[in-house]
């Protein structure tokens, strides 16, 4: 395929690094289409380890390029900050580029995000407290700033605009005024590094795709977390479906061939919300601490479930994918009896929906079908026949149930460790 989209099918934190990452070496162009630094994408390669925020997986191949799309939100100082570190390591980031069209997320939104989840109190989303909220809010009542105004000689008059009216709001919620002044000379910092790297990126891609050059879209968050179809409130300011690929990068829909979701083997969330197949037993404990489940972003212990089909079933017909990518699999070795939630039973009757009440989700019970586990350690596997009966078993279930494919089963956190069942890109 020339080009295919990697897109988070549960709650964020699927492991899309990885995937993203292992995919970028035949990529040409690898774009990143909405969200910001809420994202973690954690990388393993040659024993090193590196986590993007806000950069595309692809930043490691000198030879290809990542662009920051229009749909994201991108905070200048943490991008800067992103590319220095990735500098100091020796990736160069002179393949980066960022869409003129995306929005500046501002030191303003981040005071408001870290204001408003504190005004909610226990009702809290639990966010990131990176701006993404309050910035895409700005957006779409037509008050952002996009980096096109950011690097134009006329942005130290408009962010002060912006900024009179946004420090009234900032002193309504109790919070301190943000300084213009040292505020203004930090960006003009970063404007001038970050001038260079400033692209109109539709045409760009347009072009690309003419030459038929190989492009991998890079999805952040999870399809749960996404604004129309995740558990709202609790999701995300952006649309992590297939959807927003299209709209977050300026490609026409007939213009992605394929799309693999990555599918962690059982269920993670950080931040608040239903979540009908959560664990709070020993078992939540064990698979935290193997696998190290906790929030590249914010640290924060992530929430841990059995893998819950129902709201995977809600994800596959959101987002068309026909391939899947089954990750942290040798976590569930050793586990014992392993489940896997296939329905939901809501006041006494069975569903197989996930309802779009929060009130109707939080009083969802799981109905699991329990699978034999296995103990054998499978992060040595190179093929899909060295993986044990059980393990298949599992695999070969949950390939039915959704009608995919799974073209690769992460075994292990490094790339090497990775069964590879089908080449699609
Ligand atoms: P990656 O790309 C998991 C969650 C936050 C919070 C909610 C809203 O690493 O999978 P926000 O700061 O976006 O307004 O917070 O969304 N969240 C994520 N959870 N993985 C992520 O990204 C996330 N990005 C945001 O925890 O519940
Ligand atoms: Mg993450």
């Amino acid at each position: 395929m020339k080009s295919i989209l990697v897109i988070g099918s549960q709650w964020g934190d699927e492991g899309k690094g990885k995937v993203t990452n292992l995919y970028s070496k035949n990529a040409d162009i690898v774009v990143r289409y909405q969200g910001g630094n809420n994202a973690g994408h954690t990388v393993k390669f040659d024993g090193k380890e590196f986590h993007l925020q806000t950069i595309p997986s692809g930043v490691f191949n000198k030879n290809t390029i990542n662009i920051l799309g229009n749909g994201m939100v991108i905070n200048p100082i943490a991008v800067y900050k992103e590319m220095q570190t990735l500098i100091e390591a020796g990736f160069d980031c002179s393949n980066v580029i960022i869409s003129s069209r995306a929005h500046v997320d501002l030191n303003y939104h981040l005071e408001l995000d870290g204001l408003k989840e504190r005004k909610l109190k226990e009702k809290q989303i639990g966010t990131t407290k990176k701006g993404i909220g309050p910035c895409y809010t700005d957006k779409i009542s037509r008050d952002g700033i996009r980096f096109a105004d950011f690097i134009d000689e006329d942005f130290p008059k408009i962010y002060k605009e912006h900024l009179k009216e946004k420090n009234e709001l900032i002193e309504e919620l109790g919070g301190n005024p943000i300084d213009y002044e040292t505020s203004i000379e930090e960006y003009k910092k970063v404007i001038e590094f970050l001038k260079p790297h400033v692209k109109e990126t539709v045409s760009f891609l347009a072009k690309a795709r003419k030459e038929n050059k190989k492009i991998l879209f890079e999805g952040a968050q999870g399809s749960m977390l996404d604004i129309d179809f995740g558990t709202y409130p609790y999701v995300t300011s952006s649309n992590c479906t297939s959807g927003g690929a299209l709209t977050g990068s300026g490609i026409g829909i007939g213009y992605i061939e394929g799309i693999v979701a990555i599918i962690k083997a059982y269920t993670t969330r950080v931040g608040e919300g239903p979540f009908v197949t959560e664990l709070f037993d020993e078992i939540s404990t064990t698979i935290r601490e193997k696998a190290h489940e906790y929030g590249v972003v914010t640290h924060r212990p992530r929430r841990i479930g059995w893998l819950d089909l129902v709201q995977l079933r809600f994800s596959q017909n959101v987002n068309g994918f026909k391939h899947g990518a089954l990750m942290l699999f040798d976590i569930l070795s050793g586990l014992g009896d392993i489940k896997v939630c296939t329905a939901y039973e809501l006041d006494g009757k069975i569903i197989d929906y996930v309802p779009a009440s929060l009130k109707e989700t939080y009083r969802c019970k799981p109905i699991y079908k329990t699978f034999k586990g296995w103990n054998e350690d499978i992060s040595k596997c190179k093929t899909y026949d060295e993986l044990p009966q059980e393990a298949k078993d599992y695999v070969e279930f949950i390939e039915k149930e959704l009608g995919i494919k799974f073209v690769l089963i992460s075994v292990g956190p490094d790339q090497k460790d990775t069964i590879i069942r089908e080449d699609i890109f």
